[in-house]
């Protein structure tokens, strides 16, 4: 890939993508595109100084034409998630202005991998698949990557032992229904309940309902205290997009659209991908305990659901 990376959506979660885009090794160019392109042209010159610093990727603002020749575009615009509501109470307006805006990347950019950030995270590749015809590789939402990143930080507070120590995944919905895959957390090689009780620290169930309700919970708790969870989901793009540009080949946690998934039909839920220059492969299913069969299984309702009614 040569690097080009577009953003649609320049508030505080295009924003922090942004910044962290420009610093990313193997992303050549940003672009910024908003409805708002005062703020978008604002944006980008912010963005672009602080590139300076050591950084050579171009950083600017342009419209849909400009994002011709994106090898990633990165769809952030929408309602965000206001106290009191779950990110599937954003379905109705946030479908609509995604579609508008797939239609017209795609006119400009119809090879572009589509990475959406924008809530129900969930819905918007189905819509891409179902409505557009992407293939389902080259729509990909950052589904629970930031929750994977939440539960191994988490954990890693815990041990102290450095988050990408920890392998932990949470799959299905990035929201109320995610799965914390408790029964294929690992550390040195070992599964976490050893490897707890070799370091004196055995996990007990207490610990891991609290550890779950706090993952789980995370983007609510942010917003009580700042309104806005921005720079963990701006992290989760940049990553992408990073393993994306780079054809890494790297595995992580995101949705797809699935035609099956668990005996559930047409839904998209987050399971491990790998990622490179392609966009994301075949999901992969780990093994999982009955508790976590059932609610992987629930949470794969809960989006196929929403995605009907998006689709409807
Ligand atoms: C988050 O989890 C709100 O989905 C966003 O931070």
């Amino acid at each position: 890939m040569a690097g080009v990376v577009g953003i649609v959506g320049t508030g505080l979660v295009g924003a922090a993508a942004g910044y962290l885009l420009a610093l990313t090794p193997g992303v050549r160019e940003v672009v910024l595109t908003d409805l708002d392109t005062a703020r978008a042209t604002s944006e980008a010159a912010d963005i672009a100084h602080a590139a300076a610093f050591g950084s050579t990727a171009l950083v600017r603002a342009g419209g849909y034409a400009d994002l011709a020749g994106a090898d990633v575009v990165v769809i952030t615009a929408g309602v965000s998630l206001k106290p009191g509501q779950t990110r599937l109470d954003l379905l109705a307006t946030n479908a609509r202005i995604v579609s508008g805006i797939i239609e017209r990347v795609l006119a400009v950019a119809p090879e572009a991998v589509l990475l959406f950030a924008t809530n129900p995270v969930d819905v918007m590749p189905a819509l891409a698949v179902r409505r557009f015809g992407l293939p389902p590789g080259r729509a990909i939402g950052t589904g629970c990557a930031l929750d994977s990143a939440r539960f191994r930080d988490r954990l890693a507070r815990q041990f102290g032992v450095a988050p990408q120590s920890m392998h932990a995944y949470v799959l299905g919905e990035h929201g109320d229904s995610e799965v914390l895959h408790w029964s294929g957390v690992h550390v040195a090689a070992m599964p976490l309940a050893r490897f707890a009780e070799q370091v004196g620290a055995p996990i007990t169930p207490a610990l891991q309902a609290r550890i779950s309700k706090e993952v789980r919970s995370s983007a609510y708790r942010i917003k009580e205290g700042k309104g806005v969870s921005n720079f963990g989901i701006g992290g989760c793009i940049a990553r992408l997009t990073q393993a994306l540009v780079n054809g890494e080949q790297t595995i992580f946690t995101v949705s797809t659209f699935m035609e099956e998934a668990l005996g559930v039909p047409d839904t998209c839920i987050s399971l491990p991908h790998v990622l490179g220059a392609r966009g994301a492969s075949a999901s992969m299913m780990p093994p999982l305990d009955a508790v976590e069969t059932v609610a992987l299984r629930h949470s794969a309702t809960v989006i196929r659901e929403a995605i009907g009614a998006a689709l409807a």
